[in-house]
């Protein structure tokens, strides 16, 4: 099977976050996103100690990887990402996303990642200044700005936490995808697509509607709508 590739920065993208979906039957969560014609599905990683939560680790990757061909976009809230990222990726992870508040050499981190096969993301809690990453946004393939405290769904949108989002835009350019993770749903995405996201991670949005197919498809035109609203 062809490795999937992260898309190009410069559409917007539905990422459907599983971690408010039923675990127990996580194949069929991925045949259904995959049907609403998703490119990619956002995996969170927790560890019990980075965040007060603990979710999946590499073997349910890897057993998830024979049942998808989307993009596996594996957010790690784990306080040792450079000790698990080569089981991830030998998992099946395609993109690893590592937070800067746990890194102390960003990019030797993100060189290894490159030299795995995958692409690496850098991400910001919503307490951290975007100087965090100044020096290494740039090497990086993708920028998550966390826009709840990161460990659980459903929460709240911080709107200070999403301001920053024109800060990253503006530091990394056209050509790095910029992710917003937390609170995101019809109202939100909006907001964000405006400061400069082009990749919209949605749990709770999607997972608590019956329809998961309209409700991938209702983020995809309120975010529609308000880029030929920009445009009038
Ligand atoms: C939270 C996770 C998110 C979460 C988002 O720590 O990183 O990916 O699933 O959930 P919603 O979209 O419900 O805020
Ligand atoms: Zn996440």
């Amino acid at each position: 099977m062809a490795k999937p590739k992260l898309p190009k920065a410069g559409t917007v993208e539905i990422n459907p976050s599983i971690l408010d979906s039923d675990f127990a039957r996580l194949g069929d969560v991925l045949a259904v996103i995959e049907k609403a014609g998703v490119k990619m599905v956002h995996l969170d990683v927790m560890d019990g100690h980075f965040v007060p939560n603990i979710t999946i680790g590499p073997p349910v990757v890897e057993k998830l990887r024979m049942h998808s061909k989307l993009f596996f976009d594996c957010h790690l809230m784990i306080t040792d990402p450079r000790k698990y990222a080569p089981m991830f990726i030998k998992a099946g992870a395609n993109n690893l996303t590592f937070h800067i508040e746990v890194e102390k050499r960003p990019a030797d981190l993100i060189k290894m990642l490159h030299d795995k096969g995958t692409t690496a993301g850098l991400c910001l809690n919503p307490e951290t200044p975007v100087k965090a990453i100044e020096k290494v946004a740039r090497l990086c393939d993708m920028i998550l700005v966390m826009t709840v405290h990161p460990g659980f769904g459903g929460q709240k949108f911080i709107t200070a936490a999403a301001k920053k989002v024109r800060v990253v835009r503006q530091l990394v350019g056209p050509d790095i995808r910029v992710e917003v993770d937390g609170g995101i749903n019809v109202e939100t995405a909006p907001t964000v697509v405006d400061y400069g996201a082009d990749t919209l991670v949605a749990g709770h949005a999607i997972f608590s509607k019956k329809d998961r197919i309209a409700a991938i498809n209702a983020l995809r035109r309120s975010v529609q709508q308000a880029t030929s609203n920009g445009r009038d």
